[in-house]
Formats: C-alpha cells, sequence, structure tokens
C-alpha cells in the first residue's frame, strides 16, 4: 500500500501537471475531431464515394479532420435497393468500413425521402409501398445494427414544403402522413440502440416550417413515436442572410428532449469567390458551429462535404458556388480557420484589429442614397473578420451604416449634403481597425427629372413570416432607367428567405434589392414589380417599411 505522504506527493505533482499542461490535448495545431471531442461535440463531413477510394488527399483530410461521416448519397434508396428486395451495399459499406477503420461513427442517411427513390416504389399500392418502407428499413438499419460505428439515420428526410404544411409527396399521397410514425417504428425495431432523426432544410430560424416541425415532433413524441433527433441541414447562402435566431431555434427543439445537429452546413455564395465573400462566409460557419456549443442538446456540426471540388451546389444554383471549407485544390479556406477556431473556442483571445480598409470609392449617388465600395481588409487575429462600420464623423461612434461584405448602399441620407465618410472593419471579437481614408461626395437635389418609387404589399402572412408581393417599383421621372436600386428595413428579428425579380443583399436589417437581368429598364412612368419572402419571431406582427428607391 502506498503511504499517505507519498499519495499526497502524488496528487500535488498531478495538480501541477495538470496546471501546467493544457486540459485537453487539443492544441492550435490539432484537428478539428479533436476541438470537437474536447468539447463533447462531433465533427462531421457528408462522404462522396468516387473520390474516396480514388483521391489519396480527399481520403486524408477525410480521416483526418472529422469524427463522423455521413453518406452523401450511397446509403439512399436508389443506391441500396434500386430493385425491389434487391440490396446493394457497396456503397454504403465502404463508407462504413473507412469510418471504421478511422474511428469515426456513421450517421445513416436516408431511409425515408422523396427523391432519390426508385419508380418502382413510387408505383406501388398502399398496402405494399407501406410493407416495402418497412422492409426496406428493416434491412438497411438492420445490416449494420450490431456494428457500433452506425450510430443514427436520418429516418424521415424532408417531409414538409417551403410553407410548413407536408410535402404531397409520393409517400403521403399514398399512405398519408402515418407513414413518418411507422418508418420512426420500424427503425426502432431495426436498432433499439440507434438515434432516429427527422431531418429538414430551411428550418434553421424560427419560421412557419420550422414550426410546423416543432410541432410534429412534439406530437410524435406525445404518442410515444421514437423520435430521438432533429436535423438541422444548414444549406446556408451569404447573399440571404444568416438566421440569427438558429440558437433559440435549436433550443427550443432541445427543449422537447430531442437531440439536435447541423446535418448538412454549407454556404453557398455567387461566384467568382472573393476575400470578402470568403470573410462574410467564414463568419456564418463560426456562427453555426458557435449555435451548436451553446446549446447543450446539440450533438454536433455535418458540413455538407468539405472540399469545393466536390459540392452539389453549382449543379443546383447556376452561377454559385465555393460553399466548403476546402478550396478545390484541398488548401483550408477561412471557413475552416473559422470552424477551427470556434472549436478550440476560448483558447486564444483575438486582440489583432482587421487592416485598414482601402479608400471608399463613391457611385450612384442620388438624393438620399449612395453606394460605396472599398478594397477588402483581412483579419489575422483568429477570430475572422465580421464586417465594416461606415461612419460620417471623425470620432463618431453610431455608425451610418454596416456591412459584412466590402460595398454598401447607405440610405437614408438628406438631399443637397456634403457627406465625408471612412469605413472601419471588425473583427469576430469585436476588434475595430484603424479608420480607412474619407471619401467625399454630395447628394443630389430632391425632385428632379429623375427618380423612382418604390411600395411593397403585404401578400399573404402567418403567424412567422410572410411574403412581399408585389413591391412596385415606378419611374417617376422623365427620362429613362437603365437599373433601380430599392432598400428597405426588416424589423429587428426578421430573415430573409428568398426573393425574385431581383438581385437582392442583406446587411443588418437593411435590404437592397437591385433590377434583375430582365427588368432594369423603364420607360417614364413605367414599373416593374419583384417579391420576397421573410420570417420572423412567433407571434411578432411587424412588416418591412421604409421602401425607397434611386
Ligand atoms: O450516380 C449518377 C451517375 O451515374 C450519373 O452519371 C450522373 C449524371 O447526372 O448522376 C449521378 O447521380 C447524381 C448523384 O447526386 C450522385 O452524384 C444525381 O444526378 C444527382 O442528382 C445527385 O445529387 C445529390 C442530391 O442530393 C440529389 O437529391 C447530391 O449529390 C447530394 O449532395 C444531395 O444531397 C441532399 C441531401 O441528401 C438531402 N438534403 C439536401 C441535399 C442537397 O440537395
Amino acid at each position: 500500500m502506498l503511504s499517505s505522504s507519498l499519495v499526497r506527493v502524488l496528487t500535488l505533482v498531478g495538480t501541477l501537471l495538470a496546471f501546467l499542461l493544457p486540459a485537453t490535448s487539443a492544441d492550435a495545431s490539432s484537428p478539428l475531431r479533436t476541438h470537437a471531442s474536447a468539447r463533447g461535440k462531433f465533427i462531421g463531413a457528408a462522404l462522396a464515394t468516387s473520390p474516396l477510394s480514388n483521391e489519396t488527399s480527399y481520403r486524408n483530410i477525410a480521416a483526418t479532420e472529422f469524427s463522423q461521416v455521413t453518406a452523401e448519397n450511397a446509403m439512399k434508396w436508389d443506391a441500396t435497393e434500386p430493385s425491389q428486395g434487391q440490396f446493394n451495399f457497396s456503397g454504403a459499406d465502404a463508407i462504413v468500413n473507412f469510418a471504421t477503420q478511422n474511428n469515426q461513427q456513421v450517421h445513416g442517411h436516408t431511409l425515408v425521402w422523396h427523391n432519390q427513390t426508385p419508380g418502382w416504389v413510387q408505383g406501388l399500392s398502399a398496402t405494399a409501398m407501406r410493407s416495402a418502407m418497412q422492409n426496406h428499413i428493416s434491412q438497411v438499419v438492420g445490416r449494420y445494427a450490431s456494428n457500433a460505428t452506425v450510430v443514427s439515420w436520418d429516418v424521415v428526410n424532408e417531409v414538409f414544403d417551403d410553407n410548413g404544411n407536408l410535402r404531397t409527396s409520393f409517400w403521403y399521397n399514398t399512405l398519408g402522413q402515418s407513414y413518418i410514425a411507422d418508418a420512426f417504428r420500424a427503425a426502432r425495431a431495426a436498432d433499439s440502440n440507434a438515434r432516429l432523426c427527422i431531418n429538414d432544410y430551411n428550418v434553421e430560424g424560427i419560421n412557419a416550417k420550422s414550426t410546423a416541425m416543432y410541432n410534429l415532433v412534439s406530437s410524435l413524441r406525445q404518442q410515444g413515436v421514437p423520435v430521438d433527433c432533429v436535423g438541422f441541414q444548414g444549406h446556408l447562402a451569404i447573399q440571404y442572410g444568416f438566421p440569427n435566431d438558429l440558437q433559440q431555434n435549436l433550443q427550443r427543439f432541445a427543449d422537447l428532449g430531442v437531440q439536435v445537429r447541423i446535418t448538412e452546413l454549407d454556404v453557398r455564395m455567387q461566384m467568382p469567390r472573393d476575400a470578402s465573400k470568403d470573410a462574410t462566409q467564414a463568419t456564418y460557419y463560426r456562427n453555426v458551429v458557435n449555435a451548436c456549443l451553446n446549446v447543450t442538446a446539440c450533438a454536433g456540426v455535418t458540413i455538407w462535404g468539405f472540399t469545393d471540388k466536390y459540392s452539389w451546389v453549382p449543379d443546383t444554383f447556376q452561377g454559385q458556388g465555393a460553399a466548403l471549407i476546402y478550396d478545390e485544390n484541398y488548401q483550408p479556406k477561412s471557413s475552416y480557420n473559422a470552424v477551427h477556431d470556434a472549436l478550440a473556442g476560448g483558447t486564444t483571445t483575438d486582440t489583432t484589429p482587421p487592416t485598414t480598409p482601402g479608400t471608399p470609392v463613391a457611385g450612384n449617388v442620388t438624393s438620399n442614397s449612395a453606394g460605396l465600395t472599398w478594397t477588402a481588409s483581412t483579419d489575422s487575429g483568429g477570430s475572422g473578420l465580421a464586417g465594416y462600420n461606415v461612419y460620417r464623423e471623425q470620432g463618431a461612434t453610431d455608425p451610418l451604416g454596416q456591412s459584412t461584405t466590402n460595398s454598401i448602399t447607405l440610405t437614408g441620407l438628406s438631399p443637397e449634403t456634403q457627406y465625408q465618410v471612412y469605413v472601419r472593419a471588425r473583427d469576430g471579437a469585436g476588434n475595430l481597425s484603424a479608420n480607412s481614408p474619407l471619401v467625399t461626395f454630395t447628394t443630389t437635389a430632391g425632385q428632379g427629372g429623375g427618380g423612382c418609387t418604390a411600395a411593397g404589399t403585404v401578400q399573404t402572412q402567418w403567424n412567422n413570416g410572410y411574403v412581399v408581393q408585389p413591391v412596385t417599383v415606378t419611374n417617376t421621372g422623365t427620362s429613362s432607367m437603365s437599373g433601380w436600386t430599392v432598400t428597405f428595413t426588416l424589423p429587428a428579428g426578421h430573415t430573409l428567405t428568398g426573393s425574385w425579380n431581383a438581385s437582392v443583399s442583406v446587411s443588418g436589417q437593411t435590404v437592397t434589392a437591385r433590377n434583375a437581368g430582365h427588368n432594369g429598364t423603364l420607360a417614364p412612368n413605367t414599373g416593374t414589380t419583384f417579391g420576397f419572402q421573410a420570417s420572423r419571431p412567433n407571434g411578432n406582427t411587424q412588416t418591412p417599411s421604409g421602401y425607397t428607391c434611386a
């Protein structure tokens, strides 16, 4: 037996070592998975089977950086049961074997979905379809039930349409709503240990669709249906703004007693990439990771791929891309650093301000607005570039405007007034750069030969969202216009979720809508329209205001 004084000495040495060594084995250069594990979360990636078997760089990053993987396509119905009763697990097994070799978990995606399901399923009668669904779940989940690698499943995927109604898919049309509960029960019967999830997109913020999801999950659980987890896909785009109520939304689901997770994160942008868009994207990634870190019941974050070389985005959204955290040459982007630093959280404090923005250049100066662009700043302090503040007076503390990109349209200016403005960049830790050089411009006279007006009509609204259609834009001047810019203000907490017939950007709560290619030219006294959709906090009845046109 150890003497008590020796025990005391050993305890003291242990305490000293614990004090001198970091609390976890994660240091600044550790991969994402090390930091994630230290925070009790997983960090995942969706993997495609072809580069996984053919490309060393792909394999190495997939193995080193992530603690969980999802098959991007290999576990879907068209891959696993292309003909009735003929199962093919070659792709699925390749992913599971890779994960097992690399000490990773697998999240199974997906059992019951309206996409990538073979025609033979869709044509079945109700009785045959229900039994085909139960058999499919039993075979696919059952295959990996005793395999400790596969820990969870997306049992049903995307059961809602964008308004929050149950999607009228062939599943719903043939079987009614009961297919959802039946799918969960079949999955539980096939694997009593796997965590069973419902998964969807456009449910990151609090909106009609996420509230419908919330109500469904709550009701299923009250009926004893084994729904253990809710997946928020997280297909975001920098031009539509960040869902600022993400954390609040995750928490309200967590309060139902379910686990939550981000399942398919990517942040697309209009191509080409530039430093400013990359910086905004990095902020989105950081915010998502932080939201998950701040919600105890959030298990982790999965990114939908990891390299821009392999992403579904360019095939689906024309002209958009660069949505992931490595570029096409497997080089980490700012968004990688953002995920890394958020997971490493608190181990470093960023006190380094961003570099000074370039001299702003003014353009499109009207009686009440002006456009500014400037050379983007960079941030090396670790927290990443978060955006820019534009100030009118030296020493001012209230910005005239804020932007997440290196341009802005200042609105609400006074006619025939000289403005001297400068820009400061800010990082994720709140550090502000030095002032950029000044730019001076003078707004034009109020009423003249030019001018346009804008007015928005709320077409439809629901508890936590609305559609404004049409926003009418009218050329009230005496000469033809070759382009227009409409700005308006979203009330606090509202988030733009879509738009049409205009090119839209969001800065804070200010929305700037510019003409699309087809509706910029307006003869005097003619007009055009565009529309948009937004979400708002539950019960809030406000709608946008302050439509101005220039
Ligand atoms: O495998 C065939 C190949 O044989 C053929 O030559 C080629 C020609 O187009 O198509 C290949 O299949 C493509 C498949 O991806 C595999 O690459 C399909 O056309 C293509 O539609 C399919 O896209 C997938 C998409 O789901 C289909 O719905 C994407 O890779 C995948 O990232 C995407 O993932 C979904 C999630 O499952 C659910 N949430 C949304 C997410 C993004 O859409």
